[in-house]
């Protein structure tokens, strides 16, 4: 594409349009900028031309920088086309619909004037990325809103709505009235002589206080408790104070200069690929994704359990009404209290109000019937795991629910198929896993069945995506692929232990790697119970499987977590701070003793290695055995199921850094030394073999048949 197709300029009544014409989100691809730049520059010399708008085609203003020309050389940059605009003789309009973030929100600041359609939003979204504003945005924001606000937006990276961006000074007017363009081009028309061009590098729209240096110390050490693995918002914040310190050139030239030192940097190519992989992660290789796939816009949930309820309160949440059955009276009461209790905590923390609580209850129909939500669109099972349990609702389902509706159960193990061959219509069975706390998680895996339609798939992903989740599809196989990669690392943990290894020491490193909790204190969180019965099952059915002693004596101690005051740690009544505690020492000492198990010591390095390559060759395993599409959507699972760094971009990311090859080497290695649970995968490999990425590997089965 050239820049006369992605950027048109038409002369309307002596206004001149630059329209940024660049499908999907009118990102600033190649051409753009520069388009941009030989309009102002045409319409400059055209006497016939007052004024200019500055506006986007299809659904968006400008979704900001190309993302894919990151860390690329780019012939110019925003803050080119930036100062363009701003030097222009000629007044220019931004008239902002859809989005308009990071290097599009940019070239608005940059205009004299900036109106916006109602349901616009704002936003410099950079250090999600890793970066900062690199075309003036920290500059121009600051001097037109002021460094309070200016700091929440570019440090959170969130998108405002165009009421707040109005209350802030940062629109001119809201254009309550469909055709934007048109209104833009009369108000372009009656400022055009108005004199001096009003232009936001001129502003100061900040006191004395609220420049002190305490302001921006704040911001920091706020920072160091949350975000302390992360360079990007801290350097926000220096652009930010730069802002109010220095000329508007230098704090221009401040912000280059944070701009190009994260570019390149290892945390802005993580969250790159996270940006990527999840949008990759939401498409079924082969199959095309039609606009009018039915929506859901009712839902049942069977089973009020934890998770039952969890998933009607994400549904309720997400604006669709939901039924929430439960044969028993008890349970059905007990589901009742669970939700009201998960609202009103909610209410009292003021992350809701008491009006938006009674309109999600209001979306909740509790009901003890099949026959009361057969016309649902959709029914996710959330019943005890076991495949009698779920055959018997599968088959009631099948007898009630309406042709069409997706029949989709919430198991974290069962074979898809064999729960579909209770129904007639193994068509509209797949999985829907949530993971818990379910209304919290925003991980759904969607798990297909081998009888599973596409449109199946394509409509739960749909779904989730409507509930606020991010979806991957997964196939089926015990533990589908989430929890299947994740089991080798939770039992590289246990063994550790045995060899010396202890629970703070494998958290401290976790935490240091940039998980937000070390996963014996979210094991303690969720209960150690939880994964018992699994143990139980799985060492039953296979002889060879390696029993994890330690945890399964605390379980059997009554030493289940959190709820029970201990687990790995020990917790003080009412506090959540966890201990370390003898007696759990005690146990690992018993246990080596038993095993005959030398204690040592570990590095850092080997414990971190330890934990994620046992999971690593996992996922290759799941690869190899077709069971995902892609490397890249195992990644989106840990991002989103569970809390992996999103700078370290994913599991397979993370493992790039290390280099296939060395990974394979060491893989090979502790095969030699702990045995066949190490045996390295064939698709690790060929990888390592082939010089290739381990997060580009896709799946083997499904790039040749689609599901
Ligand atoms: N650069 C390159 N590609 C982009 C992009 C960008 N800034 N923003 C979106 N895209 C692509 C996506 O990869 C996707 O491509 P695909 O269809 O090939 O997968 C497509 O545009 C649609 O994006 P998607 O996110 O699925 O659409 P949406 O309607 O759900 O969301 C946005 C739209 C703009 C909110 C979202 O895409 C977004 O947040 N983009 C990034 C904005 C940003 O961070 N800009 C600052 C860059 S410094």
């Amino acid at each position: 594409m050239n820049e006369t197709t992605i950027v048109h300029y038409d002369v309307v009544d002596t206004i001149g349009v630059i329209t940024i014409d660049n499908p999907p989100v009118n990102a600033l691809g190649p051409g753009v900028r520069e388009g941009i730049i030989d309009a102002l520059e045409q319409g400059n010399a055209d006497d016939g031309v007052q004024a200019f708008v500055l506006i986007g085609a299809g659904r968006n203003f400008i979704a900001g920088a190309d993302i894919r020309q990151f860390g690329k050389t780019r012939p110019i940059g925003s803050v080119v086309s930036a100062a363009a605009l701003d030097a222009s003789s000629k007044p220019v309009v931004a008239a902002i619909h859809g989005y308009a973030l990071g290097g599009g929100l940019e070239h608005a600041l940059a205009c004299h004037y900036r109106l916006a359609a109602p349901g616009a939003k704002v936003g410099l979204p950079e250090v999600t990325l890793g970066i900062v504003p690199g075309g003036g945005g920290t500059q121009r924001l600051t001097r037109l809103i002021g460094p309070e606000a200016a700091l929440d937006m570019v440090v959170s990276g969130r998108h405002m709505g165009a009421a707040e961006a109005l209350k802030l000074g940062l629109l001119d007017a809201i254009v309550d009235e469909p055709d934007l363009r048109g209104a833009a081009i009369r108000h372009a028309r009656s400022i055009a002589s108005a004199r001096p061009l009003p232009r936001a590098r001129d502003r100061q729209n900040w006191n004395e206080a609220d420049t002190a240096p305490a302001v921006f110390e704040a911001r920091r050490k706020a920072l160091t408790r949350k975000s302390r693995h992360l360079k990007a918002p801290f350097k926000a914040v220096d652009c930010i104070e730069a802002a109010v310190r220095h000329s508007f050139d230098d704090g221009l030239a401040f912000e280059q200069q944070a701009f190009s030192e994260l570019e390149q940097g290892a945390e802005a190519k993580g969250l790159r690929y996270a940006f990527f992989a999840e949008r990759e992660a939401a498409k079924i290789p082969g199959v095309q994704a039609s606009a009018d796939l039915a929506p859901v816009a009712s839902a049942a949930v069977i089973g009020a359990g934890t998770m039952g309820s969890g998933i009607a309160i994400a549904y309720a949440d997400a604006g669709i009404p939901v039924k929430l059955l439960e044969i028993s009276p008890d349970a059905l009461e007990r589901g009742k209290a669970r939700v009201r209790d998960t609202y009103a905590t909610r209410v009292k923390r003021g992350s809701l109000t008491q009006q938006a609580m009674d309109a999600c209850l209001d979306r909740i129909g509790f009901v003890q019937r099949y026959e009361d939500i057969a016309d649902c669109d959709a029914v996710v099972e959330a019943v005890f795991e076991r495949m009698d349990v779920k055959h018997d609702v599968f088959s009631k389902l099948d007898a009630v629910m309406k042709p069409g509706a997706l029949l989709l159960t919430n198991s974290s193990a069962l074979d898809i198929d064999e729960i579909a061959s209770a129904t007639r219509r193994p068509q509209d069975v797949a999985g829907a896993h949530f993971f818990a706390p379910a209304n919290v998680m925003k991980l759904c895996e969607v798990v297909r069945g081998n009888g599973t339609a596409p449109d199946t798939l394509l409509r739960t992903m749909k779904m989730g995506r409507a509930m606020g989740k991010v979806c991957a599809v997964a196939g089926s196989c015990d533990g589908f692929v989430a929890n299947r990669s994740r089991a080798p690392m939770m039992s590289e943990m246990m063994i550790m232990l045995e060899e010396g290894a202890t629970p703070q020491q494998i958290d401290r490193v976790m935490t240091d790697f940039g998980y937000p909790m070390g996963p014996f204190a979210v094991n303690d969180l969720s209960g150690l119970d939880v994964s018992y019965e699994g143990r139980k099952r799985r060492a039953e059915a296979n002889p060879d499987y390696r029993k994890l002693h330690v945890p399964d004596r605390l379980v059997e101690m009554g030493r289940l977590g959190q709820k029970t005051g201990a687990g790995w740690y020990r917790y003080e009544p009412g506090d959540r701070t966890p201990h370390p505690d003898a007696a759990v020492l005690g146990v690992i000492g018993a246990v080596a003793r038993e095993l005959g198990t030398a204690q040592r010591e570990f590095t850092d390095t080997e414990i971190l290695h330890r934990v994620l390559l046992a999971s690593v060759n996992e996922a290759c395993k799941i690869l190899e055995d077709g069971k995902a599409y892609r490397a890249s959507d195992i990644d989106v699972m840990w991002l989103y199921g569970f809390g992996f760094p999103r700078h370290r971009g994913g599991l397979m990311f993370w493992a790039d850094t290390v280099g296939a090859k060395d990974v394979h080497a060491q893989i090979t290695e502790w095969a030699q030394r702990y045995g066949s649970r190490w045996t390295p995968s064939r698709l690790l490999g060929d990888i390592a073999a082939s010089g290739s990425l381990l997060r580009d590997a896709t799946g083997g089965t499904h790039q040749k048949a689609t599901p």
